[in-house]
């Protein structure tokens, strides 16, 4: 089967690799089509983790499911599924709690937790830029679709990371009805984010990043955007609240957040949040920080380079915030936005700038990773346009 390959940094080939297989009683084999670029693939992408080379990338998976391990009893072939990025096994002391996100089966090295496909550290498995995909324990992690899968695939398959991970963040923010709230980072992520907090009733949201075409896509779903090269988040929102700040915020740029020039501090969009929102508020972070960084030496320096990130502390703690970190639980919530979107109530596809074939998969990296004019969201169809 064809899969896009790491093979080391800014490099992305699309090649034959052995077909995804059966191994275990539980796993099913999908065939995806649909499977997006994500900005955590970029981290590996530009060798800032230590991700191996020769594997496939891929971790936001939709497609059809072709065949059932002989323990699977609840999905069955032909059925569209969509996959969290999180793969788990439902039965560990994580999983009984719902913390999908830090699953202990599935991660093979035992002082980790957390599982993912093609992806850094999070377990040995392959991911879904391919014409296959192994999905372990398919019954638990698979998320059955109905009849208008196949015709709306490119809104079901952001239930794969970034819809939930983007309301991930306004539930550790805890937005509520009539909240201002204020997200840092437009990528897709951000703009997930800020339409989750739209969805969940916040009276007023911002988001702050220095791409115009990036804040023009969040303005479209009636969220105030803040160009930060000619602005400051901070005095915006200040200026709007009475100097108190936002009531919550969200954090969705991660450990290379940079000024507009590009230069890389990984506490800025951090900071920024301690600063824009209020006393006793929350801030949700769910942009990837990470204990090593093996570029970031140049970029962030040293400190950064092992994961040392400078936070006001005393300002957060003299206002009382509570922070939220970490991988999304996905399980957590794509049932209920699957619903949403199958009752018309949410299209998280406004996003989606690009949907191209798998071959056309390393330009898209390219184009994804220089945030070219226009490149919000790439959806990738393995097996031919739907
Ligand atoms: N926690 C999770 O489960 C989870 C899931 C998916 C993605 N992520 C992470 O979320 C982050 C965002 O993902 P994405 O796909 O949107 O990536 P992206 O890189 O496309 O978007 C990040 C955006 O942040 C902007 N930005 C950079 N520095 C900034 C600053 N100082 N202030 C404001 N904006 C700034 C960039 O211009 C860019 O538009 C990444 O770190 C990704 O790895 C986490
Ligand atoms: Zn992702
Ligand atoms: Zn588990």
């Amino acid at each position: 089967m064809k899969a896009a390959v790491y093979e080391g940094p800014r490099t992305v080939t699309v090649k034959d690799v052995p077909d995804a297989k059966i191994e275990h009683p539980c796993d099913i084999i999908v065939k995806i089509t649909s499977t997006n670029i994500c900005g955590s693939d970029l981290h590996m992408y530009e060798g800032r983790t230590d991700f191996e080379t020769g594997r496939t990338l891929g971790h936001e998976n939709l497609g059809q499911v072709v065949e059932v391990g002989p323990a699977v009893s609840k999905v069955k072939v032909g059925e569209y599924v969509v996959l969290p990025f999180n793969i788990a096994c439902g039965f560990c002391k994580q999983c009984e709690q719902g913390l999908t996100n830090y699953c202990l089966t599935m991660q093979p090295e035992p002082t980790l937790a957390g599982a993912a496909y093609g992806f850094a550290d999070m377990g040995p498995y392959q991911g879904g830029q391919a014409e296959l995909l192994r999905v372990p324990y398919g019954d638990f992690n698979a998320l059955r679709l109905g009849e208008d899968a196949a015709e709306r695939q490119v809104d079901y398959v952001m239930l794969a990371d970034i819809f939930p991970t983007g309301y991930h963040a306004t539930e550790m923010a805890d937005v509520k009805p009539g909240d201002q709230t204020i997200v840092y980072g437009a990528g897709p992520v951000g703009l997930m984010a800020a339409y989750s907090a739209v969805l969940r009733g916040a009276g007023r949201v911002w988001i702050a990043d220095h791409h115009p075409d990036r804040l023009r896509v969040a303005e479209g779903i009636g969220v105030i955007p803040i160009d930060t090269t000619k602005e400051n988040p901070v005095e915006v929102v200040k200026e709007a609240t009475l100097g108190l700040g936002a009531d919550n915020g969200c954090e969705c740029v991660g450990y290379q957040a940079h000024d507009p020039q590009g230069h890389e501090d990984a506490s800025l969009a951090l900071n920024g949040l301690i600063d824009s929102v209020r006393f006793t508020g929350d801030i949700g972070v769910v942009g990837v920080f990470l204990p090593e960084d093996p570029g970031g030496a140049e970029a962030q320096g040293d400190l950064e380079a092992h994961g040392k990130v400078p936070i006001d502390f005393g300002l957060m703690w003299f206002k009382g915030q509570k922070i939220g970190t970490g991988q999304a639980p996905v399980k957590r919530y794509n049932r209920a936005l699957r619903d949403l979107i199958a009752g018309g109530k949410a299209e998280p596809s406004f996003i989606v700038s690009h949907e191209l074939s798998l071959d056309e998969a390393p330009s898209a990296y390219e184009h994804f990773d220089a945030r070219d004019d226009g490149w919000t969201k790439v959806v990738l169809h393995p097996n031919g346009n739907p």
